[in-house]
This record gives structure tokens, sequence and C-alpha cells, in this order.
């Protein structure tokens, strides 16, 4: 049944394209509206509305509610065959919007300064193709529109609510805008593609006392500098210089007065890495040493770790499929880019390891028109060609995984 073991499907460009083409103008819209009304995680009421009225106008099956806000649009072809998945995120993010466009964001503080108003757009229209075509696949695809990724994380509940069964779905495909890529391009590999995200919390309790006389004080201030710069001793020396990984402090509070030693410091911070194995090593090392500093010094400590999204892993068959589909009709001259890595977190990743499945990077920067700020930044927006491009990637998996 699977892909992986079929050769590519000839690619016929007069096919699809122009269809699509026609549809960009109505894509173009509803992407300015979803990105004129952002919603948080969770929270993606208008959103799913908007998603919904759609799916029931062009009389697509659906279900709506899964893990609050999600959504499920169910299309089967013209036979039985496989079950393929495509997923998008619909949340935005608490970013005040900076770009002066007509489209620009009416909910003050929010902004998708991600691009999921963009994923929303290519999963709802590729759907309606599908809809609209269902002769030129077997089987069925289901559409997950999943709410917070951002966090605290939706993909999670809303395979917990069971969106991967009945019917069981065999792969799942995704993709994210990318404006580290430029416009034309597709980066998709096998394996690790994104890192697992966790985070850490650590409270150092010492000693307060005057800023004078430091023999009376343990000084948490003087503690957590320790800590901070043991911790980067674990990916400098417990990790193999093969592999790739983060320790980052990103908050260290401690302090009041110039004269005053500190009695407490907290700092939290991002363990990030691809390789499983180091999902252990890390945290453990990173207890060691904290515990270990504080114990030199007379402090005590309390610390709290937690796992957040794991590592974004692609099946080798199905990041094949998405590659040969892409290489197929990727016109510049970047084309296809295998070294896409990043040490970004997504929880697509869950989805991943239920599923055998490819998360994919679609270049959306276009400097010539501005449009190659970074993801999360508040002038971010990409080139909305892109958006078209998704949506014949996604049909065209459908087509190649679905016969
Ligand atoms: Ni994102």
């Amino acid at each position: 049944m699977f892909a992986t073991s079929l050769n590519p499907l000839p690619v016929d460009l007069s096919r699809i394209r122009p269809t699509i083409q026609a549809l960009q103008p109505a894509l173009v819209e509803l992407r300015r509206r979803l990105h004129q009304r952002p919603e948080l995680g969770f929270r993606e009421h208008l959103t799913s509305e908007l998603v919904a009225q759609n799916l029931h106008e062009w009389g697509i099956e659906h279900e709506t509610g899964i893990a609050k806000t999600g959504i499920v649009a169910t299309i089967r072809g013209s036979k039985p065959g496989p079950v393929l998945a495509i997923r998008a995120d619909m949340d935005a993010l608490p970013i005040q919007e900076e770009n002066d466009v007509p489209y620009r964001s009416q909910h003050d503080g929010v902004m998708h300064a991600c691009g999921h108003d963009g994923h929303t757009a290519i999963a709802l229209f590729t759907a309606y193709y599908l809809a609209n075509h269902p002769e030129d696949f077997a089987g069925t695809v289901k559409i997950i529109f999943q709410p917070a990724e951002e966090g605290p994380g939706g993909a999670k509940p809303m395979i917990e609510a069971g969106v991967l069964k009945n019917p069981d779905v065999d792969a799942i495909i995704g993709l994210h805008l990318w404006n580290n890529l430029p416009l034309g391009t597709v980066g998709v590999r096998s394996g690790a593609l994104m890192a697992a995200s966790e985070g850490f919390r650590c409270t150092i309790q010492g000693k307060g006392g005057h800023g004078a006389i430091p023999q009376q004080t343990v000084d948490s201030i003087l503690v957590s500098a320790h800590v901070v710069n043991a911790l980067q001793t674990i990916v400098a020396r417990n990790v193999s210089p093969l592999e790739s990984a983060v320790v980052t402090v990103g908050e260290l509070h401690a302090g009041k007065a110039l004269n005053v030693i500190a009695d407490t410091a907290k700092m939290s911070g991002t363990v990030r890495y691809f390789n499983p194995e180091l999902g252990e090593i890390i945290p453990r090392r990173l207890e060691q040493i904290i515990s270990g500093v504080c114990q030199s010094h007379g402090a005590s400590y309390e610390l709290d770790y937690w796992r957040l999204y794991p590592a974004v892993i692609n099946d080798a068959g199905i990041a094949e499929l998405v590659r040969s589909v892409a290489s197929n009709f990727v016109e510049t001259p970047a084309g296809v880019v295998p070294e896409c890595q990043t040490m970004g977190g997504e929880d697509m990743s869950f989805f991943l390891q239920a599923v055998p499945g490819c998360y994919f990077f679609l270049g959306s920067a276009n400097p010539i028109k501005d449009l190659a700020y970074p993801h999360h930044h508040p002038r971010f927006d990409f080139d909305e060609t892109a958006l078209g491009i998704g949506i014949e990637i996604f049909v065209r998996c459908v087509e190649n995984f679905c016969r």
C-alpha cells in the first residue's frame, strides 16, 4: 500500500497546476481573513468557525471541536485505498504586528507571525481540490486542523481524541512555510528535521547578607554564575561533536541592591537536541551540575525539568515521496534543499511518533518584496505565491500515495 514501493507518477504540469492557479485569488483572500483575526492556542474559535463554514459550504465531511478548536475533514477517493493525513496548525502568537498592510492583525497584541494562517489556507484549499477531484486518488485523505502548536500543544490531545483512527491513518504529511528558504524551494530530509524542545526552571537558595561582609553569606548570584558556565560543558563535553544540541539559559533573576548579597537566584532555560538518547543524558547532567555546584558552595536548589515536544523525525520512505514530488516541479536553481534542519521545535513530532510521515519546509521568503523577516518577528510576512505551491505538493503526494 505504501508509495515508497511504487514509482512516482509521471508529472504532467498541464494538470493540477492551472486549477490551483485559478484558486489563487480565493486562497489569498482566505489567508488574509485569517491573518486579520489571529487567535492564540486553544482559542482559535473564529478560525475554526471559518474553516468549518467553508468545509460545510463545499459539502466536505468534517468533525469540529476536537481538542477544543481542532477540526478533521475527511475526503474519500473514487475507490478503496490507503489513508493519508495532512496536518495544518491554526494558532497565532502574542506579538503586536508592525506590518503596515491592509490585512494586518485586528486583534491587539496577537499576530500570525509564524505563517499558520497560510498553513490553514493551504490545507483548506487542498481539501477543496481533492473533494472536487475524487477520481484522482484512491482511499481517504484526512485533513487535520490543529490548535495550539505554539504551546502548550494541540497535536497530542488530537491524537488522544482519536484523529488517527477510524479510518486508521497509514501516513501523515505536513508543511511549514519557511522564510529561512527562498520562495520556490522546498526543504525536506529523512530523519531529524527539528529538535526536541524541553525546558527547565531552577531556584538556587543561598544565604543573603551585607555586600561588604560576604563571609557570613552564601552568594546565590556567584553560585548561579558557576552553574551557567558549567551547564555549557554539557554540549561541549557530554555530547558527541558529531551530534547537535543546545543548552540555553534564557532567564536569570537575582538581587535587588548593589550592596546586598542575594539569597536566591532563579534561572530558566531551554534544551534542544535531535538524538533521543540525549533526552536521558542532558537532563541527568544538568541536575548533576546544578547539584554539584550548589553543594560545593553550600547552597541548595530546586529544579523543575519538563519535556515539551520530541524531535521531528521523518520517515525515510515518506520523506522520499515528498522529495521526489517536490523535485519534479520546483523550478528555481536552489530546488530541493536537504540541509534544512533547525533546532526549533514542533508538535508535529507527536504525529510522526504515532505514524510514519514527513514534515517539510516550504520556502516563502522574497527579499525583493521585503518579505523575508524571520518567523516570530513583528514584521513577519511571506510571499503568498507559496500557498499554491503548498497545495500542489500536497495534492501530488496524495496522488502518489493514495493509489
Ligand atoms: Ni510555526
